[in-house]
This record gives C-alpha cells, structure tokens and sequence, in this order.
C-alpha cells in the first residue's frame, strides 16, 4: 500500500519522504530585523564581500546590531566563487574571533563563506574532514552549530534556504561542497530591495541558478526511487516529492515570466522582487530533494575555468559564474533525461510559459522545453554553451573525469550515468543553439 504513485516495491523502496522547515521573512525592510533575530548573541562575526561591503544594506545590518546591543566584527574578505584557501581563511577569523552567533550579508558566496566558518571554528577537524566523499572524508557534523542569520543579496542561490556549503578546491581544480542539515542557517532574511544594485549579468546568472534548481528538482529521481532506509535519517537529496514540487513548479513560472524583465531593468522592482521570491521557493525545493546532472557537471565546468571573466564579477582571476556554469549543460542534459518522465519534462516547460498540448510526442515535448529553455537564455545574454566559455572537445575527458566525483548529485539523476553519457552530455553541451 502507498500513498503516492510509485512504480517501485514498497517493501524494498522509500514510502516516505522528510521536511525540514526554514526559518524565513521575506520583504522590504527585514534586513532592519537582524539585531531581533539574534536576541541574547553576544559576539557576532559579520560576514560580507568587498562589492556588497560597499552598499547600503550593509549600514543597514549594522545599526540593527548596534541597536540590539550586540557586539559585532565584519569580515569584509569574502572571495567571490570561494575557495578552500578562502574557506580556510574565514575559519581562521571565526576560530579567532570566539564569536557565538554569525550573519551573513550577500550572495552564495556570502553565505556559504559564513556556513564553513560557523563549522570550522566549532568543530574539529579541517575542511576536507568534512567535504563530500570521494572528494573529501564526508564525516558527519557532530554537533549544532551557531546561530547564522542569512540575509541573501542576489536572487539566485537559495542558500539561505539549503545545508550546503560549496567551493572551488584550487589543488584539485574541481569544486565541491559540504553537505549536512547542520549547515542550514538558522534564519533567512529576504529583503528583494538589495537586488536594485545587481549588476545585469549578476542577475542573469543567479536567475539561471534558481531555475535550474527548480528544474532538476522537478525532474530528479522519485524519492520512492531509493532503498528503504535502515533508520529515519533520510539523504538532503532524497529526491524529488509532493514537497519540493510545489516549489519548483512555482518557480519555474515565475522565472519564465519575471527573468528577462529583471535582468534588463535594474528599476523593474516587481521583476526583480519575483525573482527573489523564486530563488527562496526554489531554494527551499532542491534544499529538500537535491538537483542532479547540469549541477553535477557545472562544478567541473567551474573548476577547470581557463580564461572566461564575466562582465559584473570581479575581474582578478579568470571565473565562471556558477548559474553560467549550470545552465550551458542544461539543454544537453534535458534532451537526453526527458525519457525518463516526459509528463515531467512537459509540465516543466508549460511553467516556463510554453505551449504544449496534453499528449504532445515526446520529440515535441524535447524540443519544447530546449527551445524555451535557449530562448530565455538567449534573451538575457547567457554565452552560448560550453564553447563560447573556452571549453572544446579535447577538454571533455578532464570535464567528465571532474564530474564523475560528483556522487551525492549523480545519484539523483532521473538516468543512470556512466562516463559514456557523461561524454556525450558534454558533447551536446559545446553550444546551446
Ligand atoms: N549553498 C547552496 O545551496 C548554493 C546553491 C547554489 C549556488 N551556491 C554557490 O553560491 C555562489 C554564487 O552565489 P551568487 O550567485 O549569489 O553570487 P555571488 O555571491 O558569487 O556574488 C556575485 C557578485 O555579485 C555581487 N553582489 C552580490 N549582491 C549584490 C548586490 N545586492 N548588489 C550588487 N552586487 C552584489 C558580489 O559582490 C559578487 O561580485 C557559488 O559559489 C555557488 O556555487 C550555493
Ligand atoms: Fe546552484
């Protein structure tokens, strides 16, 4: 007996799926609610990057500390596409600083700075302790961490919603992450206003990032997929459920609808605050069933960046945005998955506002949702596929090898994967249109 649609042995197979709420205000104004929200911290370690540094909402945070009472140290260094050099340098300022309660004031790599440091000056153990295996040792964080209030500053990666911390590794030229429910922020503070003083392609890539975390949510393997687990602890990517559909789906509308306008107009404040709300509502999806496959290959594409610098990102090193990164792969990787559940992939392409008929053929339904999907891409200026990121065919093996590390994400594929189709993805993904 199951509640759900299940194709799957219930005896052998997951019949039930975890929710683990965030904490979330979402609105004008709840940046001025930071110094509340922290009620009884004593020391605070504020984190932020030089470019948001520079910006009002910073003053903002500040005076809510001040006025709380609370006695704060800002850490202005965040590198932009952090590091494990730049993980480790933000530890060695919480372990310093004895702080027992974080802020984190800007985009993922804000957030994600400040969750490592929360979990490196509390607990023992280096960084790679804890990173993802086989890349890392995975070992389970041992206890809660400090309090951290997220205040995202762009409309893109949710993590202000997700237990995932992620990281270029320069060593091995390859990024990955730390994953753990303990890393969750304690609280998210959404306030769309920041977004006004998004750069254009800032915009285009984290919005390229919410929807691709709407997307491969959607389409992930079924949570009823996986072996019954010997005990209530189910994985972070347990797969896509009831739960997370909800917040897909609604995301991928609005970013179909909302995406372009917010990428071209800065003064667009309803665009602009619609997609802060998706990144939230996606966010909060694929914190809860994972993503898969153009997540998988984006963190090869991200490590193995040769010269590619984006317009609107600090220009000190060569980078890929990671919503960049993400979304070249994307129409590679939904032609070749839309078999696994066509109605899926239909429905998906239907939110981003395309027309498709009920019992569309499954060719139509391909071609439906990767031309929707290049479009939007094309009318916010994304570059077109791998090629015009400095990738060509003699770097598919490094990109695949780089890939196949990805476990945790390869295994919420709705297809399985071997090096084989990992090649062939690439292949697909050298140009988009
Ligand atoms: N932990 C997760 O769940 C998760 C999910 C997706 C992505 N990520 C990670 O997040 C990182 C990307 O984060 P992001 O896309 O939010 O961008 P970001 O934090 O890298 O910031 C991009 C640029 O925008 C600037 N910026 C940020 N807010 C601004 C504002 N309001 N006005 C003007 N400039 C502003 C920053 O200074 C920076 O130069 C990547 O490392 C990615 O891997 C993490
Ligand atoms: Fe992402």
């Amino acid at each position: 007996m199951t509640c759900w649609h299940n194709t799957f042995d219930s005896e052998t197979h997951e019949t039930a799926f975890s929710i683990d709420p965030t904490s979330i205000s979402f609105g004008p104004g709840v940046l001025r609610e930071v110094g509340e929200s922290l009620a009884g911290s004593k020391r605070v370690a504020l984190f932020t990057d030089a470019q948001v540094g520079k910006l009002p909402m910073l003053e903002t945070v500040r005076e809510s500390l001040k006025k709380a009472g609370i006695d704060f140290e800002l850490y202005a260094n965040v590198h932009v596409e952090p590091t494990n050099a730049s993980f480790e340098e933000a530890a060695r300022f919480a372990r310093d600083g004895k702080f027992d309660s974080f802020v984190s004031l800007g985009g993922g790599s804000v957030i994600d700075t400040c969750k490592a440091a929360a979990l490196l000056s509390s607990c023992e153990g280096g960084l790679m302790a804890y990173v993802n295996a086989p890349v890392g040792e995975g070992r389970v964080v041992p206890r809660e961490l400090p309090r951290h209030i997220a205040c995202p500053t762009t409309c893109g990666t949710g993590s202000e919603c997700t237990g995932i911390a992620v990281f270029d590794h320069l060593e091995l030229k390859v990024k990955t992450g730390i994953a753990s429910r303990r890393l969750r922020p304690t609280r998210a503070l959404i306030d769309p206003t920041a977004t006004e003083f998004l750069p254009r392609m800032v915009v285009a890539a984290s919005a390229f990032d919410v929807l691709s975390h709407a997307l491969e949510s959607y389409t992930a393997r079924p949570f009823s997929s996986r072996a019954k687990p010997v005990n209530a602890a189910r994985p972070m990517s347990q797969g896509r459920n009831p739960w997370s559909d909800v917040g897909s789906l609604e995301a991928l509308r609005l970013a179909g609808k909302f995406l372009v306008r917010a990428v071209h107009d800065a003064s667009d404040f309803e665009a602009r605050s619609q997609l802060s709300w998706a990144a939230t509502l996606a966010g909060v999806a694929f914190g809860n069933s994972g993503v898969h496959l153009p997540h998988a290959m984006s963190y090869a594409v991200a490590g193995l960046v040769k010269s590619y610098r984006c317009e609107g990102y600090p220009g000190d090193e060569p980078l890929v945005p990671h919503g960049i990164s993400v979304v070249v792969n994307a129409p590679s990787v939904f032609r070749a998955t839309a078999s696994s559940s066509p109605e899926r992939h239909a429905e998906a392409a239907r939110a981003l506002g395309a027309s498709l008929e009920a019992d569309a053929p499954l060719a139509e339904v391909v071609a439906t949702l990767s031309g929707t999907l290049t479009r939007l891409m094309r009318d916010a200026g994304i570059p077109n596929g791998l090629s015009a990121l400095g990738y060509e065919d003699e770097d598919v093996p490094a990109l695949t090898k780089g890939t196949l590390l990805q476990k945790r994400l390869l295994d919420n594929a709705p297809v399985p994967v071997d090096e084989a189709l990992m090649s062939s993805l690439f292949r697909g993904a050298q140009r988009c249109w």
